[in-house]
């Protein structure tokens, strides 16, 4: 009887804990992942303004943004992942179209905006020559 009772004990005992043990693992795998999709969404803004602060900064000192910084800063949000359709920086395929209307229709759009493509890609400050630097930094290879 003894026996019995400890073996029963220790089985209750041993899948109560097992439940929890699987409980909390199953608890945290959900709280990594949301935190993980958290973080993934927040990142590019953040990495933006952090990256726009240093820009600003360069540029009260050192005169025009070069295209690197401006797409860097402003361009990349959208067109490093090509969110929304926009065509992605070195992605010959998504350009050939674009450029085959001539650059000056491309920097036109660029500058006033077109479809959800904002105007001056959200570089209010930039001039028509750092869009146009900026353009030719993510067409360049293509
Ligand atoms: C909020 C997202 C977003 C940002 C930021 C952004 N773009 Fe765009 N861009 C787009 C989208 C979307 C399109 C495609 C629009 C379409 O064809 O309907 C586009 C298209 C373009 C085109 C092609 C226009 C054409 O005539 O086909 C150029 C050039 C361009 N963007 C330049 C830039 C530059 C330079 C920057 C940074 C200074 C920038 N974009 C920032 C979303 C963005």
């Amino acid at each position: 009887m003894r026996v019995m009772n400890s073996f029963f004990v220790k089985s209750v005992l041993g899948t109560v804990s097992m439940f929890f043990a699987l409980g909390l693992s199953a608890a945290s795998v959900q709280d990594n992942m949301s935190r993980e999709a958290i973080a993934e969404r927040i990142e590019p803004i953040g990495e933006n303004y952090v990256a726009g602060e240093s820009a600003a900064a360069e540029e009260s000192s050192s005169g025009p943004r070069s295209g690197e910084q401006v797409y860097n800063t402003y361009c990349t949000a959208c067109h490093t992942s090509g969110v929304m359709g926009a065509p992605k920086k070195g992605n010959a395929a998504d350009w050939k179209p674009r450029l085959d209307q001539g650059m000056e229709t491309v920097l036109k759009h660029a500058m006033e905006g077109f479809n959800a493509m904002p105007p001056m890609g959200t570089c209010s400050d930039c001039s028509k020559e750092e869009i146009q630097a900026a353009i030719d930094y993510m067409i360049k290879g293509t």
